[in-house]
């Protein structure tokens, strides 16, 4: 049986409401005449459900405690109105309120109103679950793949690198026991010996670009330094770089969360935007306890609208994945992207002040 409590300044509505909740078959736990003891009670006796006047003498009143209720203790509340107060239901919706039942009652309506939002409450409760369940998921996921990437990364560096390395001196010594006359079979071990170093700086690139270890070894400032020239440098992209130190102010594992996120907007950045520059900015707030980081090119842009509405399963995952990692950091990340004028990416974290 669901558990319902009423806060209402009129005895006499209370009592009424009382009896007509009672007849449908509903518990009420609870009665209280004032927004203040209304918060209180709820807070002790914790109903399924609050019916409250919308109008209640003193402070808090009946909106600002609903108010509190809802956000505070997480109970769904319903507001009780009269035709002629118009004026409150304005504010009145600006707090969210899981219904409203009219004066004089009329049973089927309480009956309904109540189902309504006791149902939108059970499935609230069973989207945030879910939403916690596949935040955890793709935090695992986020761990399973850096040490995916890391254990690559050693592999490509030892074994491919060793391989090649092995492959290239072979040719050398290949080519000087070829008689001197064997011009041509000299030069194409030549060739050959130069497109295995070609291979060697790419392995080596694909090991850096896996591995966190440039975040590990120079710390997250100068690894976006590095980041940020290295890949503009390739696309002809003027850079400007402006940050406050931050490798002190973040631990290890949650830079190199921020640089993949980092790697993911530069990349998309290159791939996609077309931009002549870009800068980027990091600061700490004046409160010193929010890190923000700024990312902005000049390019092509796009239409956000237009990607938040795409669900083919062809889509980048880009996007998303940096949205996920800001999350699990307990962060945020904001895009802003203009057709013809560029895109601007925020993304803010909370510093740890205590570790
Ligand atoms: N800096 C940018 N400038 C212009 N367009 C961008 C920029 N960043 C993203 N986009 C647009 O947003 C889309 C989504 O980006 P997202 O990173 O999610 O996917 P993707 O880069 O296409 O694929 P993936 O990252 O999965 O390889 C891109 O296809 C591109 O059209
Ligand atoms: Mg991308």
């Amino acid at each position: 049986m669901h558990r319902i409590m009423i806060v209402d300044d009129d005895a006499f509505v209370s009592l009424e409401l009382s009896e007509l909740l009672t007849a449908i078959g509903y518990d009420v736990v609870g009665m209280a005449s004032s927004g203040k003891d209304g918060v209180e009670m709820a807070r002790d006796v914790r109903p399924d459900l609050i019916l409250m006047d919308v109008i209640l003498p003193g402070e808090p009143g009946g909106i600002e405690a609903a108010e509190e209720i809802m956000s505070q203790l997480d109970i769904p509340v319903i507001f009780i109105t009269g035709h002629t107060e118009e004026e409150f239901l304005h504010r009145a919706k600006q707090v969210e309120p899981f219904g409203y039942i009219l004066k004089p009652f009329q049973k089927i309506q309480l009956m309904a109103t109540i189902d309504i939002a006791l149902n939108k409450k059970n499935l609230e409760s069973q989207l945030r679950r879910s939403q916690k369940r596949l935040r955890q998921l793709s935090t695992y996921l986020i761990g399973v793949q850096e040490n995916e990437r890391k254990r690559i990364a050693l592999e490509l560096h030892d074994e491919v690198g060793q391989a090649l390395s092995f492959l290239k001196l072979s040719i050398g010594s290949i080519s000087k026991k070829l008689p001197k006359d064997q011009i041509e079979l000299k030069n194409e071990c030549k060739e050959i010996s130069d497109y295995i170093l070609q291979m060697v700086e790419n392995v080596r690139r694909l090991s850096r670009d896996l591995s966190p270890r440039i975040v590990e070894d120079l710390g997250l400032s100068s690894a976006l330094r590095w980041l940020i020239e290295n890949s503009s440098q390739h696309a002809n992209i003027e850079t400007s770089i402006e940050m406050d130190d931050i490798n002190s102010l973040i631990p290890k594992e949650v830079q190199v969360a921020l640089y993949r996120i980092f790697q993911e907007a530069i990349t998309n950045m290159v791939k996609h935007a077309k931009a002549t520059r870009v800068s980027i900015a990091a600061k700490k707030n004046k409160a010193g306890d929010i890190f923000s980081f700024i990312l902005k090119d000049n390019g092509v842009g796009f239409d956000l609208g237009e990607y938040m509405g795409d669900v083919s399963i062809d889509r980048g995952l880009g996007l998303t994945a940096m949205d996920e990692r800001a999350k699990i950091l307990g962060g945020s990340l904001e895009i802003s992207s203009q057709v013809g004028k560029g895109t601007k990416i925020t993304l803010s974290v909370p510093i740890n002040k205590g570790g």
